[in-house]
Protein backbone atom coordinates (compact mmCIF):
# COMPACT_ATOMS: atom_id res chain seq x y z
CA UNK A 1 0.00 0.00 0.00
CA UNK A 2 1.33 3.39 -0.86
CA UNK A 3 3.20 5.71 1.89
CA UNK A 4 0.95 8.68 2.37
CA UNK A 5 3.70 10.14 5.35
CA UNK A 6 5.46 13.93 4.09
CA UNK A 7 7.84 15.79 5.57
CA UNK A 8 7.38 19.36 5.80
CA UNK A 9 9.29 22.20 7.28
CA UNK A 10 11.50 18.67 9.04
CA UNK A 11 7.54 17.39 10.55
CA UNK A 12 6.67 14.30 9.30
CA UNK A 13 3.09 14.37 8.46
CA UNK A 14 1.10 10.86 8.31
CA UNK A 15 -0.63 12.00 5.47
CA UNK A 16 -0.49 15.34 3.30
CA UNK A 17 -4.29 16.44 4.67
CA UNK A 18 -4.78 19.13 6.95
CA UNK A 19 -7.91 20.95 8.15
CA UNK A 20 -7.45 24.51 7.49
CA UNK A 21 -7.42 27.28 10.34
CA UNK A 22 -11.02 28.12 10.73
CA UNK A 23 -14.70 27.26 12.34
CA UNK A 24 -13.39 23.66 11.88
CA UNK A 25 -10.59 23.87 14.47
CA UNK A 26 -12.15 26.51 16.64
CA UNK A 27 -11.71 24.53 19.60
CA UNK A 28 -9.96 21.58 21.23
CA UNK A 29 -13.70 19.67 20.61
CA UNK A 30 -13.56 20.72 16.95
CA UNK A 31 -9.64 19.91 16.54
CA UNK A 32 -9.54 16.37 17.68
CA UNK A 33 -12.93 15.61 15.32
CA UNK A 34 -10.58 16.47 12.29
CA UNK A 35 -7.95 14.04 14.42
CA UNK A 36 -10.44 11.44 14.27
CA UNK A 37 -11.43 12.10 10.91
CA UNK A 38 -8.00 10.84 9.70
CA UNK A 39 -6.58 14.45 9.16
CA UNK A 40 -2.31 14.07 9.11
CA UNK A 41 -2.83 17.65 10.95
CA UNK A 42 -5.04 20.45 12.29
CA UNK A 43 -4.46 24.19 11.60
CA UNK A 44 -5.72 25.86 14.95
CA UNK A 45 -8.13 28.55 14.18
CA UNK A 46 -5.99 32.03 14.49
CA UNK A 47 -5.42 32.62 18.21
CA UNK A 48 -5.18 37.01 18.41
CA UNK A 49 -4.92 39.97 20.91
CA UNK A 50 -7.02 41.56 18.35
CA UNK A 51 -10.46 42.21 20.44
CA UNK A 52 -12.44 43.05 17.52
CA UNK A 53 -11.51 39.89 15.48
CA UNK A 54 -12.15 38.16 18.08
CA UNK A 55 -16.21 39.49 18.53
CA UNK A 56 -16.01 39.22 14.74
CA UNK A 57 -15.97 35.39 15.14
CA UNK A 58 -19.69 36.04 17.46
CA UNK A 59 -21.37 37.45 14.58
CA UNK A 60 -20.08 34.92 12.04
CA UNK A 61 -22.40 34.54 9.47
CA UNK A 62 -21.60 32.29 6.00
CA UNK A 63 -23.95 30.88 2.97
CA UNK A 64 -23.10 28.45 0.84
CA UNK A 65 -24.13 29.67 -3.13
CA UNK A 66 -24.90 27.84 -6.27
CA UNK A 67 -22.97 28.52 -9.09
CA UNK A 68 -25.00 31.39 -10.00
CA UNK A 69 -24.23 32.65 -6.55
CA UNK A 70 -27.76 32.55 -5.10
CA UNK A 71 -27.61 30.51 -1.60
CA UNK A 72 -28.07 27.07 -1.86
CA UNK A 73 -30.84 24.89 -0.06
CA UNK A 74 -30.27 22.03 0.81
CA UNK A 75 -27.33 19.81 -1.49
CA UNK A 76 -24.38 21.92 -1.99
CA UNK A 77 -23.24 21.18 -5.68
CA UNK A 78 -19.30 20.70 -5.81
CA UNK A 79 -19.19 24.37 -8.03
CA UNK A 80 -20.19 25.95 -4.89
CA UNK A 81 -19.15 28.83 -3.42
CA UNK A 82 -18.78 29.94 0.18
CA UNK A 83 -19.35 33.38 1.00
CA UNK A 84 -18.78 33.96 4.48
CA UNK A 85 -17.53 36.14 7.46
CA UNK A 86 -15.78 35.43 10.73
CA UNK A 87 -13.25 36.74 12.58
CA UNK A 88 -10.47 34.50 14.60
CA UNK A 89 -10.67 32.55 17.37
CA UNK A 90 -12.93 33.51 20.13
CA UNK A 91 -10.88 33.37 22.91
CA UNK A 92 -8.13 35.89 24.41
CA UNK A 93 -5.14 33.73 23.91
CA UNK A 94 -4.61 33.00 27.53
CA UNK A 95 -7.78 31.12 27.53
CA UNK A 96 -7.32 29.80 23.63
CA UNK A 97 -3.64 28.46 24.82
CA UNK A 98 -5.54 25.72 27.32
CA UNK A 99 -7.54 24.28 23.36
CA UNK A 100 -4.18 24.03 22.24
CA UNK A 101 -2.31 22.31 24.67
CA UNK A 102 -4.97 19.72 25.25
CA UNK A 103 -5.21 19.17 21.33
CA UNK A 104 -1.62 18.71 20.78
CA UNK A 105 -1.53 16.17 23.39
CA UNK A 106 -4.75 14.07 22.01
CA UNK A 107 -2.67 14.53 18.08
CA UNK A 108 0.22 12.92 19.83
CA UNK A 109 -1.67 9.80 20.87
CA UNK A 110 -3.06 9.65 17.42
CA UNK A 111 0.01 10.17 15.24
CA UNK A 112 -0.97 13.59 13.90
CA UNK A 113 0.43 17.24 13.82
CA UNK A 114 -1.39 20.75 15.46
CA UNK A 115 0.03 23.88 13.57
CA UNK A 116 -0.40 27.05 15.60
CA UNK A 117 -1.74 29.90 13.89
CA UNK A 118 -1.46 33.51 15.06
CA UNK A 119 -2.33 36.92 14.59
CA UNK A 120 -1.19 40.93 15.88
CA UNK A 121 -2.09 44.07 15.50
CA UNK A 122 1.61 45.18 16.52
CA UNK A 123 4.77 43.52 16.01
CA UNK A 124 5.78 43.01 19.87
CA UNK A 125 2.39 40.63 19.65
CA UNK A 126 3.11 38.56 17.32
CA UNK A 127 6.21 38.15 18.89
CA UNK A 128 4.65 37.17 22.19
CA UNK A 129 1.55 34.86 20.82
CA UNK A 130 4.53 33.36 18.85
CA UNK A 131 6.30 32.45 22.19
CA UNK A 132 2.98 31.34 23.45
CA UNK A 133 2.09 29.10 20.65
CA UNK A 134 5.90 27.44 21.23
CA UNK A 135 5.41 26.96 24.73
CA UNK A 136 2.19 24.98 23.95
CA UNK A 137 4.51 22.65 21.79
CA UNK A 138 3.28 22.68 18.58
CA UNK A 139 5.86 21.86 16.10
CA UNK A 140 5.11 24.34 13.78
CA UNK A 141 3.35 28.32 13.73
CA UNK A 142 1.25 29.43 11.01
CA UNK A 143 1.40 33.56 10.71
CA UNK A 144 -1.51 34.35 9.12
CA UNK A 145 -1.26 37.44 6.53
CA UNK A 146 -4.35 36.54 4.87
CA UNK A 147 -7.55 36.88 7.02
CA UNK A 148 -9.37 39.23 4.17
CA UNK A 149 -11.59 40.87 7.06
CA UNK A 150 -9.21 43.41 8.45
CA UNK A 151 -9.21 44.81 5.02
CA UNK A 152 -12.77 45.87 5.61
CA UNK A 153 -12.52 46.76 9.40
CA UNK A 154 -10.89 50.60 10.10
CA UNK A 155 -7.83 50.48 12.39
CA UNK A 156 -7.22 46.71 12.55
CA UNK A 157 -4.03 46.25 11.08
CA UNK A 158 -3.46 42.48 11.30
CA UNK A 159 -3.99 39.47 8.54
CA UNK A 160 -4.32 40.76 4.77
CA UNK A 161 -3.50 44.58 6.02
CA UNK A 162 0.01 43.38 6.84
CA UNK A 163 0.04 40.79 3.47
CA UNK A 164 -0.31 43.54 1.27
CA UNK A 165 2.51 45.59 3.19
CA UNK A 166 6.11 43.62 2.21
CA UNK A 167 8.32 45.44 4.49
CA UNK A 168 6.14 44.88 7.44
CA UNK A 169 5.29 41.48 6.82
CA UNK A 170 8.88 40.85 6.92
CA UNK A 171 9.53 42.88 9.79
CA UNK A 172 6.87 40.66 11.70
CA UNK A 173 8.70 37.67 10.06
CA UNK A 174 12.24 38.38 11.43
CA UNK A 175 11.43 38.92 14.62
CA UNK A 176 9.21 35.99 15.13
CA UNK A 177 11.66 33.64 13.43
CA UNK A 178 14.25 34.69 16.09
CA UNK A 179 12.00 34.81 18.72
CA UNK A 180 11.24 31.17 18.07
CA UNK A 181 12.70 27.54 17.58
CA UNK A 182 10.23 26.01 15.51
CA UNK A 183 9.81 26.53 11.77
CA UNK A 184 7.34 29.46 11.14
CA UNK A 185 4.83 29.36 8.02
CA UNK A 186 3.71 32.76 6.69
CA UNK A 187 -0.21 32.56 5.21
CA UNK A 188 -0.47 34.91 2.48
CA UNK A 189 -3.47 36.91 0.47
CA UNK A 190 -3.79 36.43 -2.65
CA UNK A 191 -4.82 40.07 -3.37
CA UNK A 192 -1.21 41.56 -4.52
CA UNK A 193 0.75 41.03 -7.53
CA UNK A 194 3.30 39.20 -6.86
CA UNK A 195 3.22 36.21 -4.19
CA UNK A 196 7.06 35.41 -5.46
CA UNK A 197 8.47 38.07 -4.56
CA UNK A 198 6.85 38.21 -1.47
CA UNK A 199 8.20 34.56 -0.74
CA UNK A 200 11.34 35.08 -1.46
CA UNK A 201 11.35 38.31 0.61
CA UNK A 202 9.78 35.73 3.95
CA UNK A 203 12.57 33.63 3.00
CA UNK A 204 14.93 35.96 3.62
CA UNK A 205 13.42 36.90 6.55
CA UNK A 206 13.03 33.33 8.44
CA UNK A 207 10.26 32.17 7.23
CA UNK A 208 10.09 28.39 6.30
CA UNK A 209 7.50 28.11 4.56
CA UNK A 210 4.37 29.90 3.00
CA UNK A 211 0.62 28.52 3.12
CA UNK A 212 -0.84 29.43 -0.25
CA UNK A 213 -2.85 31.24 -0.16
CA UNK A 214 -5.48 32.72 2.31
CA UNK A 215 -9.22 33.37 0.29
CA UNK A 216 -10.64 36.95 -1.61
CA UNK A 217 -13.03 39.82 -0.46
CA UNK A 218 -16.09 39.47 -2.16
CA UNK A 219 -19.72 41.05 -3.38
CA UNK A 220 -22.85 39.35 -3.99
CA UNK A 221 -25.91 41.33 -4.46
CA UNK A 222 -29.41 39.39 -3.61
CA UNK A 223 -31.33 40.14 -7.01
CA UNK A 224 -34.91 39.64 -5.48
CA UNK A 225 -34.52 42.02 -2.36
CA UNK A 226 -31.58 44.38 -4.03
CA UNK A 227 -29.39 44.01 -1.34
CA UNK A 228 -26.22 41.93 -0.31
CA UNK A 229 -26.28 38.48 1.11
CA UNK A 230 -25.37 38.85 4.48
CA UNK A 231 -25.49 42.39 5.19
CA UNK A 232 -22.40 43.16 2.81
CA UNK A 233 -18.72 42.19 1.73
CA UNK A 234 -17.45 38.57 2.97
CA UNK A 235 -14.61 36.29 2.12
CA UNK A 236 -15.15 34.35 -1.12
CA UNK A 237 -14.02 30.90 -2.17
CA UNK A 238 -14.52 27.51 -3.17
CA UNK A 239 -12.67 25.40 -5.62
CA UNK A 240 -13.09 27.33 -8.51
CA UNK A 241 -10.13 29.33 -7.07
CA UNK A 242 -7.87 26.05 -7.21
CA UNK A 243 -6.49 27.00 -10.20
CA UNK A 244 -5.70 30.58 -9.23
CA UNK A 245 -4.03 29.37 -6.17
CA UNK A 246 -1.81 26.57 -8.03
CA UNK A 247 -0.68 28.85 -10.23
CA UNK A 248 1.16 30.18 -7.39
CA UNK A 249 2.24 27.53 -6.10
CA UNK A 250 3.51 26.70 -9.33
CA UNK A 251 5.20 29.55 -9.58
CA UNK A 252 6.56 29.75 -5.83
CA UNK A 253 8.12 26.56 -6.36
CA UNK A 254 9.64 27.27 -9.84
CA UNK A 255 11.22 30.72 -8.05
CA UNK A 256 12.23 28.94 -4.90
CA UNK A 257 12.56 25.12 -5.26
CA UNK A 258 14.21 23.84 -1.90
CA UNK A 259 14.40 26.65 -0.18
CA UNK A 260 10.78 27.05 1.02
CA UNK A 261 8.54 24.87 1.89
CA UNK A 262 4.57 25.28 1.01
CA UNK A 263 1.62 24.42 1.83
CA UNK A 264 -1.48 24.98 0.00
CA UNK A 265 -4.98 25.97 0.84
CA UNK A 266 -7.80 27.61 -1.11
CA UNK A 267 -10.07 25.61 -3.90
CA UNK A 268 -9.25 21.96 -2.49
CA UNK A 269 -12.46 20.08 -2.42
CA UNK A 270 -11.64 16.51 -2.60
CA UNK A 271 -8.70 13.66 -2.95
CA UNK A 272 -8.39 14.95 -6.38
CA UNK A 273 -7.50 18.08 -6.16
CA UNK A 274 -5.37 17.02 -3.33
CA UNK A 275 -3.20 15.43 -5.58
CA UNK A 276 -3.25 18.77 -8.07
CA UNK A 277 -1.75 20.63 -5.01
CA UNK A 278 0.45 18.33 -4.27
CA UNK A 279 2.03 17.79 -8.26
CA UNK A 280 1.92 21.67 -8.32
CA UNK A 281 4.61 21.45 -5.45
CA UNK A 282 2.13 22.03 -2.09
CA UNK A 283 3.41 19.51 0.41
CA UNK A 284 0.43 19.53 2.41
CA UNK A 285 -2.65 20.60 1.72
CA UNK A 286 -5.19 22.74 3.86
CA UNK A 287 -8.91 21.99 3.60
CA UNK A 288 -11.71 24.26 4.89
CA UNK A 289 -15.03 25.26 2.74
CA UNK A 290 -15.52 21.27 1.74
CA UNK A 291 -15.44 20.27 5.56
CA UNK A 292 -17.73 23.35 6.18
CA UNK A 293 -20.23 22.05 3.65
CA UNK A 294 -20.17 18.06 4.58
CA UNK A 295 -18.89 17.74 7.97
CA UNK A 296 -15.91 16.26 9.35
CA UNK A 297 -16.36 12.91 7.77
CA UNK A 298 -15.66 14.43 4.36
CA UNK A 299 -12.00 14.64 5.70
CA UNK A 300 -11.77 10.62 6.01
CA UNK A 301 -13.18 10.22 2.52
CA UNK A 302 -10.30 12.00 1.26
CA UNK A 303 -7.37 10.64 2.74
CA UNK A 304 -8.94 6.90 1.54
CA UNK A 305 -9.28 8.44 -1.70
CA UNK A 306 -6.26 9.64 -2.02
CA UNK A 307 -4.60 6.16 -1.41
CA UNK A 308 -6.55 4.28 -3.43
CA UNK A 309 -5.55 7.13 -5.82
CA UNK A 310 -1.48 6.15 -4.83
CA UNK A 311 -1.96 2.35 -5.23
CA UNK A 312 -4.39 2.31 -8.70
CA UNK A 313 -1.58 4.52 -10.36
CA UNK A 314 1.52 2.85 -8.84
CA UNK A 315 2.40 6.50 -6.89
CA UNK A 316 4.47 4.46 -3.55
CA UNK A 317 5.13 8.03 -2.19
CA UNK A 318 3.47 11.62 -1.63
CA UNK A 319 7.43 12.52 -2.44
CA UNK A 320 7.49 11.00 -6.37
CA UNK A 321 3.99 13.56 -6.89
CA UNK A 322 5.67 16.24 -5.87
CA UNK A 323 5.95 19.20 -7.93
CA UNK A 324 6.10 17.17 -11.07
CA UNK A 325 3.43 18.59 -12.88
CA UNK A 326 5.07 21.71 -12.03
CA UNK A 327 8.57 20.78 -13.16
CA UNK A 328 6.85 19.82 -16.72
CA UNK A 329 5.32 22.78 -17.27
CA UNK A 330 6.87 24.31 -20.29
CA UNK A 331 7.87 27.77 -20.84
CA UNK A 332 5.25 29.37 -23.89
CA UNK A 333 7.94 29.91 -26.55
CA UNK A 334 8.71 26.03 -26.02
CA UNK A 335 5.33 24.53 -26.42
CA UNK A 336 4.42 22.34 -29.84
CA UNK A 337 2.67 23.02 -32.74
CA UNK A 338 -0.64 21.25 -32.85
CA UNK A 339 -3.02 20.30 -35.60
CA UNK A 340 -6.88 18.84 -34.81
CA UNK A 341 -7.55 15.28 -36.60
CA UNK A 342 -11.28 14.20 -36.97
CA UNK A 343 -11.72 10.84 -36.98
CA UNK A 344 -14.56 10.62 -39.80
CA UNK A 345 -15.92 7.50 -38.87
CA UNK A 346 -16.81 8.24 -35.78
CA UNK A 347 -17.94 12.10 -36.51
CA UNK A 348 -21.83 12.39 -35.69
CA UNK A 349 -22.35 15.95 -37.95
CA UNK A 350 -23.57 17.39 -34.79
CA UNK A 351 -22.02 20.54 -36.16
CA UNK A 352 -20.68 21.77 -32.72
CA UNK A 353 -17.18 22.18 -33.35
CA UNK A 354 -18.00 24.34 -37.03
CA UNK A 355 -19.53 26.90 -34.50
CA UNK A 356 -16.07 27.13 -32.23
CA UNK A 357 -13.77 27.26 -34.91
CA UNK A 358 -12.60 30.68 -35.73
CA UNK A 359 -9.76 29.96 -37.59
CA UNK A 360 -12.54 28.68 -40.13
CA UNK A 361 -10.21 25.21 -40.14
CA UNK A 362 -13.18 22.75 -39.31
CA UNK A 363 -15.04 22.64 -42.96
CA UNK A 364 -18.12 20.54 -43.47
CA UNK A 365 -17.99 18.04 -45.32
CA UNK A 366 -20.37 15.28 -47.40
CA UNK A 367 -20.97 13.29 -44.35
CA UNK A 368 -18.96 14.61 -41.67
CA UNK A 369 -16.50 17.70 -40.81
CA UNK A 370 -13.06 17.39 -41.97
CA UNK A 371 -10.03 19.94 -40.61
CA UNK A 372 -8.82 21.94 -43.82
CA UNK A 373 -4.94 21.53 -41.88
CA UNK A 374 -3.29 24.70 -43.47
CA UNK A 375 -5.94 26.91 -41.03
CA UNK A 376 -5.69 25.42 -38.41
CA UNK A 377 -3.61 26.60 -34.98
CA UNK A 378 -4.36 23.74 -33.06
CA UNK A 379 -6.18 25.74 -30.32
CA UNK A 380 -8.54 22.82 -29.45
CA UNK A 381 -11.55 24.07 -29.17
CA UNK A 382 -13.08 21.69 -31.72
CA UNK A 383 -12.10 18.90 -28.99
CA UNK A 384 -13.66 20.43 -25.83
CA UNK A 385 -17.18 20.41 -27.58
CA UNK A 386 -17.16 17.75 -29.77
CA UNK A 387 -19.95 15.26 -27.70
CA UNK A 388 -17.99 12.20 -29.01
CA UNK A 389 -14.89 11.49 -27.44
CA UNK A 390 -11.65 10.49 -29.71
CA UNK A 391 -13.43 11.72 -32.78
CA UNK A 392 -11.04 14.58 -32.56
CA UNK A 393 -7.31 14.56 -31.23
CA UNK A 394 -4.50 16.93 -31.18
CA UNK A 395 -1.42 15.73 -33.29
CA UNK A 396 1.79 17.30 -32.90
CA UNK A 397 3.63 18.56 -35.80
C1 LIG B 1 -15.57 30.64 7.94
C2 LIG B 1 -14.09 30.67 7.69
C3 LIG B 1 -13.23 30.99 8.75
C4 LIG B 1 -11.86 31.05 8.53
N1 LIG B 1 -11.03 31.36 9.57
C5 LIG B 1 -9.69 31.41 9.39
C6 LIG B 1 -8.81 31.68 10.47
O1 LIG B 1 -9.20 31.88 11.61
N2 LIG B 1 -7.48 31.71 10.18
C7 LIG B 1 -6.98 31.47 8.93
O2 LIG B 1 -5.76 31.49 8.76
N3 LIG B 1 -7.80 31.19 7.91
C8 LIG B 1 -9.14 31.15 8.10
N4 LIG B 1 -9.96 30.82 7.06
C9 LIG B 1 -9.38 30.45 5.76
C10 LIG B 1 -9.22 28.92 5.66
O3 LIG B 1 -8.27 28.46 6.57
C11 LIG B 1 -8.78 28.47 4.25
O4 LIG B 1 -7.48 28.91 4.03
C12 LIG B 1 -9.68 29.00 3.16
O5 LIG B 1 -11.03 28.79 3.47
C13 LIG B 1 -9.36 28.36 1.80
O6 LIG B 1 -9.48 26.97 1.83
P1 LIG B 1 -10.76 26.20 1.20
O7 LIG B 1 -10.82 26.50 -0.25
O8 LIG B 1 -10.52 24.76 1.50
O9 LIG B 1 -11.96 26.75 1.92
C14 LIG B 1 -11.34 30.78 7.25
C15 LIG B 1 -12.20 30.44 6.21
C16 LIG B 1 -13.56 30.39 6.41
C17 LIG B 1 -14.45 30.02 5.27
Amino acid sequence: MADTRVTFCGVTFKNPLAAASAEPTLNAANMKKCIDAGAGAVIAKTMTDSPAMRELTQRAKWRFLNARHEVCHGKVPRSFSLYSRSGLALEPPEDFMKEITETVAYARQHDAQVIGSIASTTLDGWVDLGKQMEDGGVPLIELNFGCPHPKLMPGVRTGMNVGQDFDYGCEITQKVADAVKVPIIIKVTPQVTDLVLFSDMLHKAGARAVTLTNRFIGFVPDIETGKPLIYGKAGVGGPWTKPLTLRWINEVRCALGDKLDITGTNGAYDWRDVVMFIMSGAHIVQMCSAVMCYGYEWLTKQVAGLETFMDDKGYATIDQMLGIATDACMEYGDMPHEKAGVDQEKCINCGMCLKVCFADAMQQGDESVYVKEENCVGCGGCLSVCPVTGTIEMQQV
